[in-house]
């Protein structure tokens, strides 16, 4: 019994690792950030955006080509831009896809939640900083 405090603490630290996997368990999901772009119903970024993607003639250019996005951005950068691209030029055409204040015009099924979730955001954010140029 001299060692009980030793062995709790060995306890604690195996629980914590514990939990920094189940977090890793749950990281963001590249695949799904690619589902997510294709998906014209849930997100519309190839309305605006064309990249590696099926259907090339179903694709947008009002925006930049997604192409290589992952050298010209960092993984926090396309974050912040999907969360708010207003913060980056106020008058973009690119919707806030995390925000939900200071919007104009919101349509009634997106009033009061953001178009993507946080964890659709981080998927999305992972898929994208994949795509570097060849
Ligand atoms: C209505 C058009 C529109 C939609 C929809 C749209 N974007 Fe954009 N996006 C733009 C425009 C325009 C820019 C150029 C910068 C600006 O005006 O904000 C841009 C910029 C970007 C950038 C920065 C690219 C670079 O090379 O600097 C990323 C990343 C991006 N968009 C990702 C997305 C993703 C992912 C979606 C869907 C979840 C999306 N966009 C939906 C119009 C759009």
């Amino acid at each position: 019994m001299v060692c009980d405090d030793h062995s709790g603490s060995v306890w604690v630290k195996a629980a914590l690792l514990a939990i920094l996997i189940a977090d890793t368990a749950q990281a963001a999901d590249a695949v799904n950030g690619a589902k997510i772009i294709e998906n014209r119903a849930l997100s519309a970024c190839l309305l605006c955006h064309s990249g590696p993607f099926p259907a090339p003639y179903l694709q947008g250019n009002i925006g930049p080509r997604l192409d290589g996005v992952g050298d010209r951005l960092t993984p926090d950068e396309i974050r912040e831009r999907l969360l708010d691209p207003s913060r980056f030029d106020p008058d973009t055409v690119m919707p806030a896809y995390g925000n939900v204040e200071k919007l104009n015009r919101v349509g009634s099924a997106w009033r009061g939640r953001p178009i993507l979730t946080p964890p659709q955001i981080e998927d999305v954010a992972a898929f994208l900083s994949t795509l570097h140029a060849k």
